[in-house]
């Protein structure tokens, strides 16, 4: 039997428990080894109707483009064409506004019927160090916790095969993709990658304890914005709302402990180490932290 303690003291029970959040919430360790966050930003730009054929492209550039094409919804019955790429390590990059300006360029460069830009964002994948999605059960867990997660760009199809081969397992069939997509297989050819990832992992985590603060003073911070301030040795996310309000939060994130950054584009706080991210206040966006960013003076030790 599966329990789940709600936020709210309600206790729930099931014979199994699916966690499909993008990345698990209840994995302190296993899994977050083996994959890494990505931001990754799209533009979407009106184009004629029927001007380009209905496909999904991608190029196998090391800086890789993916194209896709949504009918009917640019604006006076145009369609919109959606550029997505520039991906890179969350946490880890400041130039959110060149990167759409890049994705822009690039997409009039290949589509000259591109007209004006309608929309953009920016999202975050979880990069297997292999590129498969770990569908099945949970390593170091009980039998009946499963998780589907690591869909790296891909989660259409690794969530339809999720549904596919998570009920075969519930049910106790065979489903000949198990050992494929296991999440406690272990990096082969991929080691390299796997033990790069991790070594970021490590640096992000002595760097966000030992680097100087982003800015001096909290008076540099314009309305709108975050920056991490040192007081004495802890490390305060600070963000200065539009009305002037000043939110001092502790910059150490609740789940393993590395120091959240601040979001500029998104105005969130993101945890360069496995994804966490944060509201400007400190409220929980998406884990694997449970937990929010916590008020200064009552920092506390991170969920491990
Ligand atoms: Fe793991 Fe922040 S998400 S330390």
């Amino acid at each position: 039997m599966a329990t789940i303690h709600a936020d709210d003291g309600r206790v729930l029970r099931a014979q199994a428990c699916v966690v499909a959040t993008n990345t698990p919430f209840l994995d302190r360790v296993a899994i977050h080894t083996k994959q890494a966050p990505y931001r990754s930003y799209v533009v979407g730009l009106a184009v004629p109707r029927d001007a380009i054929v209905p496909a999904l492209w991608w190029d196998t550039r090391e800086d890789y483009h993916y194209v896709r094409l949504q009918a009917g919804t640019g604006g006076d019955g145009r369609d919109v064409l959606i550029v997505g790429g520039e991906d890179h390590k969350t946490g880890e990059a400041h130039d959110t506004g060149q990167r759409f300006t890049r994705l822009e360029h690039w997409a009039r460069r290949h589509f000259p019927m591109a007209g004006e830009v309608v929309y953009r964002w920016s999202g975050q994948v979880m990069e297997p160090f292999d590129g498969l999605g770990f569908i099945g059960r949970n390593p170091a867990d009980t039998a009946n916790i499963l998780i589907a997660t690591g869909d790296s760009g891909m989660g259409m199809t690794h969530g339809t095969i999720a549904g596919m081969l998570l009920t075969d397992m519930l049910q106790g069939r065979d489903n000949a993709w198990a050992g494929l997509y296991d999440p406690d297989r272990k990096p082969k050819r991929n080691l390299r990658e796997y033990v790069k990832e991790n070594l970021d992992v490590a640096r992000e985590f002595a760097r966000g304890h030992l680097s100087p603060a982003e800015l001096s003073s909290e008076a540099a911070i314009a309305p709108g914005q975050g920056a991490v301030l040192r007081e004495g040795v802890a490390k305060v996310a600070v963000y200065r709302a539009e009305d002037g309000t000043v939110t001092r939060v502790s910059a150490i994130c609740p789940h393993l402990g590395c120091t959240v950054r601040w979001n500029d584009l998104e105005r969130s706080w993101d945890c360069p180490c496995h994804g966490s991210r944060f509201t400007p206040e400190g409220g929980v966006i998406g884990g694997p932290a449970v937990r929010p960013l916590a008020p200064m003076g009552e920092e506390r030790q991170a969920d491990l």
